[in-house]
């Protein structure tokens, strides 16, 4: 027990740490629906998909038993069980629900409830075929496996509607369900016949006349000009470009539609405290998550990674502070994969002590929540070979133990994460409109966007460590730096907001290819980046996609540019030329690469290639001083993620190791363990794939 000057001792060192941990702190008010902590339940839940209707009521208490001594406190249950719980058109069948919900409350297992609609029951699809997807070359699909439904279909959305209201009405003041998931992982566009009059509506409402629609898509190209909506038509592929992108906005808007299709059944029948989600893919692009999260309470995504032994932190670490960005709050895992999966060529699994590293990072950026999917391999079905964490005869598999420590760590951490949030003074932006435009177009087979964007994200990870990832549309007055790696499409009014934000001392990065087309998809009618160039006194002069290597040198040292170079112009005195081409194709030999220009105190840069890491790795850090960013934890190896989570109390580090071998932490100041048993300290060792959760708070304090 320390005395009581070196308690205060210990709070002031704790109040150096929380300036040198330099973050900004923002409240955001939520309403119950909004937020990821409910009454009863655990700060941190973990959880995992469990499919009682797959077996016998008999067995359901001892699965429960050992989810209870797993520490798990969530099941998503009914997702894929309309066929229960309507087994005939308008026939309901609810009790066993009750009964598997009342199971789980005797467990202190709390539910989030799947509406049931990617997987229709047979006797829908038999008597309605035309609520069936219709590929893009003309095929509906037959019923079997799952998503064979038309996101568009009138007919489907009555039947989803009435399901979901059903649900509602049965299960809206149940105290022991806590959220719902609409569907499971939007993701199949359909082009049917009411999905075609439905695009063809939209167009129409978009641009008022088909006037308006040929002078924007520009339709005298290749003899395009309409003469009604009619005409136009639909597909994904092979097309203007400005129909294409249309395409994507008109399926986005069409997942939010039916998306409120079911929350208009759900919500006049629920407890407000009863959230509503769904659970999206990571970097898929199928629609614009930012549209479909409008009208979401919560985000929640399913967080699978590449096949191998290790995976690949930064990509998901990424793909978490995306999931961040749809809301600008904390987020669910919904699910994620207990070592292995089925559906890579390979399924390697995840060495032990990863599924751990896993977890803890979700927490790190923000998570409140991480499910597993699934609890118990089903006895037959397309998945058997999939991870779980109990088998097909109810025992515990190998890797249960792991999330059985996962479990007790979050029940421990809980109180200290309750209440907390990173926050980032760097953002990162994503724009489906440019991720689209691009790959309609890509010019060099390697430019894939999302690579681009991580070979952005991954310095600022590195060197600032809290990172968001949010939409061009986002609010961008908090953050000291902006990164828009390949800001394509570009608005007047995302250019106006940007300029705003560097006036006003913002310090903006565009990379590549920013800027050059406008919301049609179309070329803007400057070069590029287009309605930003007078900000930056620069300009492309000419874009060229590259096969081999081009050498590039500044003061930021020597590299390389591959895949994409373009040359720029400074057109201002003021526009300083940071990186040049070396000897190459001739066209771009000593042109400049980087431009970036101060504005008041703020600045403008655009990078004008792909360059190698080490050369962001060091511009990043030259942005970074500029924009007066700091790491909270300076100094960590390379493998050694920091995460932070806060409030206006006290800040939490999460240390991940995501090597094989042990490492040691330097902390700029002393910090409280969490999980393990101590004092201050501000030397951390981690165990190989160990993590450690410090807070800036003695444990005393935290219990008042
Ligand atoms: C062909 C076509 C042109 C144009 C060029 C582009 O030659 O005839 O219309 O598409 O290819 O290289
Ligand atoms: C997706 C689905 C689940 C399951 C898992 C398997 O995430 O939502 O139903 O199929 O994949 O990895």
């Amino acid at each position: 027990m320390p005395c009581l000057q070196s308690i205060s001792a210990l709070t002031r060192r704790a109040a150096l740490l929380l300036g040198a941990l330099g973050l900004m702190l923002t409240f955001v008010t939520t309403t119950h629906a909004q937020a990821t902590r409910y009454a009863g339940a655990p700060p941190l839940l973990l959880g995992a998909a469990w499919y009682p209707e797959q077996w016998p009521e008999a067995q359901w208490d001892h699965d429960l038993a050992l989810m209870q001594a797993a520490h798990v406190h969530l099941v998503r249950i009914g997702e894929f069980a309309w066929s229960r719980m309507e087994p005939r058109e308008g026939v309901y069948d609810f009790g066993w629900l009750d009964r598997a919900i009342a199971a789980a409350a005797r467990h202190h297992i709390v539910v989030v409830l799947g509406t049931p609609t990617a997987a229709p029951p047979a006797w829908l699809t038999q008597k309605y075929p035309d609520t069936l997807r219709v590929s893009e070359d003309g095929v509906r699909d037959e019923h079997g496996n799952r998503q064979q439904f038309s996101f568009a279909s009138t007919r489907y959305r009555r039947f989803a509607h009435d399901i979901a209201e059903q649900m509602a009405k049965r299960f809206g003041h149940n105290p022991d369900v806590v959220g719902w998931q609409l569907d499971n992982e939007y993701a199949a566009d359909s082009f049917d016949p009411d999905a075609k009059a439905q695009f063809h509506a939209w167009l129409q409402h978009k641009y008022g006349s088909i006037e308006a629609l040929n002078h924007r898509w520009a339709t005298a190209y290749w003899s395009q000009t309409y003469d009604n909506f009619e005409q136009i038509p639909v597909r994904a592929d092979h097309e203007n470009p400005a129909l294409l992108l249309d395409w994507k906005r008109f399926v986005s808007d069409t997942w939010r539609s039916y998306s409120l299709n079911q929350i208009d059944a759900i919500r006049p029948h629920v407890d407000p405290r009863q959230f509503i989600t769904t659970n999206t893919m990571g970097w898929f692009d199928g629609f614009d998550a930012y549209t479909v999260h409008q009208a979401l309470d919560i985000a929640a995504w399913d967080d699978y990674v590449d096949t191998g032994e290790d995976y690949d932190w930064v990509d998901n670490a990424a793909r978490h502070d995306l999931a961040r960005g749809y809301k600008r709050r904390n987020f669910w895992v919904m699910e994620t994969q207990p070592g292995f999966v089925n559906w890579h060529a390979t399924n390697v699994t995840l060495r032990k002590g990863v599924v751990r590293d896993m977890a803890w990072q979700a927490i790190g950026h923000g998570a409140d929540a991480v499910e597993y999917w699934q609890w118990r391999a089903a006895p037959n079905g397309q998945e058997e070979y999939h991870g779980t964490l109990v088998g097909a005869d109810g025992t515990p598999v190998p890797v249960y133990g792991e999330i059985q420590q996962v479990g007790a760590e979050f029940a421990k951490a809980g109180a200290v994460l309750a209440g907390t949030t990173p926050h980032a003074e760097v953002a990162v932006i994503n724009d489906f409109d440019s991720r689209w435009a691009i790959d309609f177009q890509r010019h060099a087979a390697n430019f894939g966007p999302v690579a681009e964007l991580k070979a952005f994200y991954r310095p600022l990870r590195a060197q600032a460590q809290v990172v968001d990832v949010v939409s061009a549309h986002a609010p961008l007055d908090g953050y000291k730096l902006v990164v828009a790696p390949a800001l394509n499409v570009l608005t007047d009014a995302e250019a106006a907001r940007l300029k705003a934000y560097v006036e006003h001392g913002g310090h903006l990065v565009l990379g590549p290819r920013s800027g050059m087309k406008n919301a049609d998809d179309g070329l803007q009618p400057q070069r590029q980046p287009g309605p930003l160039a007078s900000v930056l006194g620069g300009r492309v002069a000419q874009f060229y996609a590259l096969d081999k290597a081009v050498p590039v040198a500044g003061e930021a040292g020597q590299g390389s540019a591959t895949t994409w170079a373009e040359q720029l112009q400074a057109q201002s005195p003021q526009t300083q030329v940071v990186l040049r081409y070396g000897k190459s194709n001739g066209w771009l030999d000593d042109q400049p690469a980087v431009l970036s220009r101060r504005v008041g105190k703020g600045s403008i840069t655009y990078v004008g290639a792909w360059l190698d890491d080490g050369l962001l790795d060091r511009l990043t850090a030259s942005w970074l001083q500029q924009a007066d960013v700091h790491a909270p934890v300076p100094g960590v190896p390379a493998d050694v993620e920091v995460c932070v989570r806060g409030d206006a109390r006290h800040q939490v580090v999460i240390l991940v190791n995501h090597a094989a071998a042990a490492r040691r932490v330097q902390l700029p100041s002393s910090m409280w363990p969490v999980l393990a048993e101590g004092g201050a300290s501000s030397e951390v060792s981690l165990m190989p794939y160990g993590v450690v959760v410090l807070d800036s708070r003695e444990p005393a304090a935290a219990n008042r």
